[in-house]
């Protein structure tokens, strides 16, 4: 199973989902691929944002090792399941995909927690670190749907 998580710029939000997801893989012995990218290239090349590192670390989860990069139409081909991180990054990748078979591929990351209800990963950039708290636990409570989803 090869796993690609998308969220705007790629340094808070589906960074944190990515190594969860690679820790909980490890832990369960898991041969998941699993990757993240943003929608945007304002942050390419950049490190994950310095609050989610340290908040990250503090569960023992370590995101030093990320470099932003941006989504591209070969992520289409090889990536399983590419999971939207929020409902205005869904469009946004609409956008780089121009198509509707690549976006059969594509899923509401927040939809394994609350299926159909449109949610959405709330965006912790613009706040301060403490925001970064409440979105790393319900990152992380999504991937542990995920592994319960498709190990069923
Ligand atoms: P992310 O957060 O999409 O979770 O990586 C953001 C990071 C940067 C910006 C927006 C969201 N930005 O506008 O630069």
């Amino acid at each position: 199973m090869k796993i690609l998580f998308v969220c705007l710029g790629n340094i808070c939000r589906s960074p944190m989902a990515e190594y969860i997801l690679k820790k909980k893989c490890e832990e369960k012995k898991l041969n998941w691929e699993i990757a993240s990218a943003g929608t945007e290239n304002y942050h390419v090349g950049e490190n994950a944002d310095a609050r989610g590192i340290r908040i990250a670390l503090k569960s023992g989860i370590d995101m030093r090792k990320h470099v932003a990069r941006q989504l591209t139409k070969k992520d289409f081909d090889y990536y399983d399941v590419i999971y939207s991180l929020a409902t205005n990054v869904t469009h946004e990748i609409s956008l780089i995909a121009k198509s509707d078979e690549r976006m059969k591929k594509v899923k509401s990351f927040m939809d394994e927690l609350y299926p159909g209800e449109m949610k959405s990963v709330p965006d912790p950039w613009y706040g301060d670190e403490k925001g970064f708290v409440p979105v790393f636990d319900l990152v992380e409570r999504v991937c542990e749907r995920i592994i319960l989803n498709y190990s069923e």
